[in-house]
Formats: C-alpha cells, structure tokens, sequence
C-alpha cells in the first residue's frame, strides 16, 4: 500500500482538536443566516479567503469573531457532529477534543446550551461509528485566573463528562504559572491536565506546565528544540507532545513545512504525535497533516506508524484499551 493509503487506513487517535476550529466556513455562513447574524464576509469564498495568519494573534481574532454564530443547542450538536463525521471520513478511531467555555459564557451562552449539543453527538457518533473520545475544558490564558475559577465551578454539573483541563489563548506574556492555582484545584477535582506551552512562547513555559500546573501533556511543544536538557526529559519521562505541523505553518511558528522539527523530535525518542489543533482554519484535517509530512519531510512508512501509536499512547485511554489499539 503507499504511504498516503497507509495515512488514510490506518486507525489514528487525534489528541489536539480545538471544537471551535473545526467551524466550516459553509456551517458558518449557514448558522449566521438561520441567526439573522451579519457576517463581516460577503460569501463562503470570502471567509476562506480572510484564512491568512502572521501569528497567533491574528488568528485568535477571527476564531473568536467565528464562534460568535454559536448561540443555541443544535449549533453546538451540528458543529460537532461535522467534526466527528470528518473524524469517521479520516479512520480516526479516538478523540480527545478541546473547547472554550469562556468564549461562549462571556456571550451568555452557558454550559447548559453547549454541553447537551456536544455530548449527544459524541454519543450518536459512538453509536454509529464506534467512534470514543474524551472532552478537555480549557481555560483561556489571556483572561485572569479568576475568569478561569469561575469557569470551573460553572462546569461542576458536568464533570463526569470532562476527563481534563487545558490552558490555550495567546501564549506571550501569560506563562502557565499564572494559572497555578487553578490547576491545583482542578488536579484535586481529579482532572488531568494539559496545557499549551512552546507554541510562540520560550521553553521555559515547558518547563512550568511540567513543573508548577504538573500537566500529563503538553500541547505543541516544538519549542523545546531550543533547549537540550528539557528535551532529554521530555524524552525520558515519555511526556507526549501534541504537535501540529499545518497550524505551525499557518500561524508563522515555521516559515516552510520543510523545517518543521517533529521528525527530528521522534527520532530523539520524543513520545510525538501529529494532531489538526483548528483544521478549518488551518486548511488541514490530521490526514493532510500527515500528508504533509510524507510530501514535505520524506516521512517514511516506520515513523508513520510510530507517530500513529504515540497517539493511542498519549491519550487518556485506560491502558487496557490503548493496549488493543498499539
Ligand atoms: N486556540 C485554538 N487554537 C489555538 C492555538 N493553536 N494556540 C493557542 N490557542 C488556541
Ligand atoms: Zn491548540
């Protein structure tokens, strides 16, 4: 089989998938006109066409600006049900999915609209496609820590459903020590964490997730390069990463596909893995991403299959369950 088959056939487990970057355009546009909602784009071509980035900055602000069409239950149903019908499109088996409380709650859409969308769809999605996945709440970083209390104590009535906490938004200037608190409490609620670190920001809020918010992942990490003796442990302790090579590309982590280090990074030993992050505005599902790899970097059949187990290995799958997909 060629490599590009293998990509498709083989059961992948995606482990950094922001929910509200998965907005279509299509769903956008379709949702504003059922809200009666004027879009600042004059048709679908002109939103795709707004998808040119210079950092993470200039995306977050039309990702925010898009989640504004997401205002009652069946949005949030549809919006997932695409994603996870893509999911099944893809062979993608298990997925530990992000979202953003905070911007929906500071537009006075609670947990009651958006949790009873999400959770039927991934149960539909269980039901017709055997598709599993677990919710990771994340807490925006730009906002204060209080913002982020306050959001954890919202969400108590659905706990049983959220298996961990993350920490996303811009990165620059809002190290994860701010958040240590939180993230205490929330580790003693019994959630895992996560938390996005070395996206545009330095190793050393690597350093503090692992060591002040004591996060089981980080999310991007690719900054880590530029540090050896983090990446020794990273190595050591199997600390996955979920890296995501287009987003990279997209927001101007890299300048070329062709310098993108996640290969580098597995072959040092790194527990790497390969992940979408927000594949409509990135222009680019987890199979193009693996693709990209196979056309920019050579990837070859063994690291492929590697990257694909790192998946299944990172997540929060019991071990029992890992272990029938490894
Ligand atoms: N929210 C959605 N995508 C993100 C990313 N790549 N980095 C930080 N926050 C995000
Ligand atoms: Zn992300």
């Amino acid at each position: 089989m060629s490599l590009s088959g293998l990509i498709r056939a083989l059961p992948k487990a995606e482990l950094h998938l922001h929910i509200e970057g998965t907005l279509t355009p299509e769903r956008m546009w379709s949702l504003a006109q059922r809200h009666g909602i004027t879009l600042p784009y004059e048709s679908v071509d002109a939103i795709t066409d707004a998808y040119q980035f210079s950092d993470l900055q200039s995306f977050l602000d039309l990702y925010y600006q898009g989640a504004d069409v997401l205002r009652d239950e069946q949005d949030f149903y549809l919006l997932m049900q695409d994603y996870l019908a893509s999911c099944n499109a893809q062979n993608i088996v298990h997925a530990e999915i992000m979202f953003d409380p905070q911007t929906h709650t500071k537009r006075g859409v609670g947990f009651d609209v958006f949790m009873p969308g999400f959770l039927k769809a991934l149960e539909e999605a269980k039901q017709m496609w055997g598709i599993t996945s677990t919710l990771i709440m994340c807490f925006l970083r730009d906002l204060p820590e209080s913002d982020a209390f306050d959001t954890l104590a919202q969400a108590e009535p659905w706990y049983e459903h959220i298996t961990a906490v993350g920490l996303d938004s811009a990165e620059v200037g809002n190290p994860p020590e701010k958040f240590t608190d939180v993230f205490a409490q929330a580790r003693a609620r019994g959630f895992k964490c996560v938390a996005h670190a070395g996206e545009e920001g330095p190793p050393e809020y690597i350093v503090q997730a692992l060591d002040v918010l004591h996060v089981n992942r980080i999310d991007h990490g690719v900054k880590c390069e530029l540090a050896p003796a983090l990446m020794a442990r990273l190595r050591d302790k199997q600390i996955a990463l979920t890296v995501c090579p287009q987003s990279n590309l997209k927001l101007c982590v890299i300048d070329d596909m062709a310098q993108h280090n996640i290969l580098r990074l597995l072959d040092a030993g790194l527990l790497v893995t390969v992940n979408a992050d927000d594949p409509s505005y990135f222009d680019g599902d987890l199979v193009a991403n693996f693709m990209a790899l196979e056309r920019e970097l050579g990837m070859t059949a063994a690291q492929l299959r590697q990257l694909v187990i790192n998946g299944f290995t990172g997540s929060f799958l019991p071990e029992a369950v890992k272990a029938r997909h490894i």
